[in-house]
């Protein structure tokens, strides 16, 4: 046990306690962002005279060894520390002395372990943002070459109207659009650095907060100390945006799953990215889609985790606070991972598109165009909605699609039935008449898709 206390103290701390206590176990995670923003606050502490320069340059460079030796894993970080705090002062004092011993000055963990979280979330958040950029890009190119692609749109998994695996693709793009732009926001308002706050009520000493600040590319420092060192709101926001994130990752996942089976085959997941039974040789698993789906329960939770935690705890610091870290680090990575994999099973999977028109055709999903045929000529639509809803259940009888009848068995339904049917009915029409922006119509999806383009482009953060 070596720790940053005792003066206080006459007895050792109990040894479970102490376990119990530690956090180093999980926060060493942040040890570079824990390092990077020690270096500001010396920086800033030289700056305003607190520091000489030849001790702010003993500590950057005894901070610089420890960060390097940690990569190059010369330096072990050890259970010996209670914290990565504890563990870097200590490290810094046992190599470069008594200028380590002032590294703290006008400095507690509290802000302290306040500004690595926010540091490591904003760099997580930009990871992730790449990541969600990658997965859009990938849409963005499957909407591109699959414009002419018809399939069943869905409602009630009932197949509804037709439309393309562009348009249904480009639902995707929006939902993951909306969570990239949610992100953005949530870096925005967390951007401000709390060191400087102290435990809870700021500093004696002279500290310069906006220019640790801009040194750390915060936009500013935070306004109110207490509020500082106890603000987990953008953790609880970040969890929620990544929840919201593997929502639509996993209803996506459940449509692939669908769309992979015997029934449908729509599409066929890479070998690369399905594996085996141990039983059956037939299979050919979508185990990535299953997995992404299942772990978004583990999302959900670390969301609802930190609602609990954080419901009952008064101002400021309270140790309840240790516990953000597991779940938030646990939630990032899987949220990392499922956009990687996601994204690479979809740039390998292979669309059956004849599959998909075949099943649009047969699915009566051009109805509501055959009663709008009839409408255009003259008919009121309700009348046209029943005279359409025979029309299909005679196609049931006979087993047939609407177009594989003949003009005489159509005019047998309603008179007003020509030639020209045909053309109204088929799969390209349905679609394509379908003009308006934000249709699956070929014209307005072109339009989408430039608009989509540009978007990708914009340099973001
Ligand atoms: N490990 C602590 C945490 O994660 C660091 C802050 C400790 N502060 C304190 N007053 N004990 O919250």
């Amino acid at each position: 046990m070596a720790q940053l206390w005792g003066g206080r103290f006459t007895k050792e701390t109990n040894q479970l306690v102490y376990n119990f206590n530690a956090s180093i176990s999980f926060d060493q995670k942040f040890y570079v962002q824990d390092i990077t923003g020690s270096m500001a606050h010396v920086k800033m502490l030289a700056k305003q005279g607190i520091l000489t320069e030849e001790e702010k340059e003993q500590i950057l460079d005894g901070l610089e060894g420890i960060l390097t030796d940690v990569q190059f894993g010369k330096l072990q970080i050890t259970s010996e520390y209670e914290d990565i705090h504890s563990f870097v002062e200590a490290t810094l004092i046992e190599r470069i002395g008594e200028a380590g011993k002032k590294l703290h000055t006008g400095r507690s963990r509290n802000d302290q372990v306040a500004l690595d979280m926010k540091l490591y979330t904003r760099d997580e958040i930009e990871a992730m943002d790449e990541l969600l950029h990658e997965l859009l890009d990938a849409l963005l190119h499957i909407m591109e070459e699959n414009l002419d692609t018809y399939m069943p749109g869905f409602t009630h998994l009932q197949k509804a109207q037709p439309v393309t695996l562009a348009h249904h693709v480009g639902a995707y793009f929006e939902m993951f659009k909306r969570d990239r732009l949610r992100l953005k926001d949530i870096h925005k308002r967390m951007n401000l650095c709390p060191l400087g706050s102290g435990a809870l009520a700021g500093t004696t000493y002279p500290l310069d907060r906006e220019y640790t600040a801009t040194l750390l590319g915060f936009d500013g420092p935070t306004l109110n100390s207490m509020d500082s060192v106890s603000d987990r709101d953008y953790l609880i926001e970040l969890l929620s945006a990544m929840s919201t994130i593997m929502m639509h990752l996993s209803r996506f996942s459940e449509e692939i799953i669908i769309w992979n089976s015997n029934e449908y085959q729509f599409v066929e997941i890479d070998d690369a990215y399905s594996t085996g039974s141990s039983i059956m040789p037939q299979k050919k698993n979508p185990d990535i889609a299953e997995l992404v789906r299942g772990k978004t329960g583990r999302v959900y939770g670390a969301l609802m985790s930190l609602l609990t935690t954080m419901k009952g705890i008064p101002l400021a610091y309270n140790k309840d606070m240790q516990e953000d870290k597991e779940f938030v680090f646990d939630a990032i990575d899987t949220v990392k991972g499922c956009l990687a994999l996601f994204t690479g099973m979809l740039n390998t999977m292979k669309f059956k598109k004849e599959n998909m028109a075949a099943s649009a055709m047969n699915g009566f999903t051009n109805a509501t165009d055959a009663a709008d045929y009839l409408v255009n000529h003259g008919v009121a639509f309700r009348d046209a909605h029943g005279i359409i809803g025979s029309l299909v259940l005679y196609c049931i009888e006979q087993d047939k699609a609407i177009e594989e009848l003949s003009l005489e068995e159509l005019k047998k339904i309603s008179s007003v039935f020509e030639e020209d049917i045909y053309d109204a009915v088929s799969l390209e029409t349905c679609v394509n008449k379908r003009v308006t922006i934000g249709a699956p119509g070929k014209e307005a999806m072109e339009q989408v898709i430039a608009i989509e383009r540009a978007y990708l482009q914009e340099e973001e953060y």
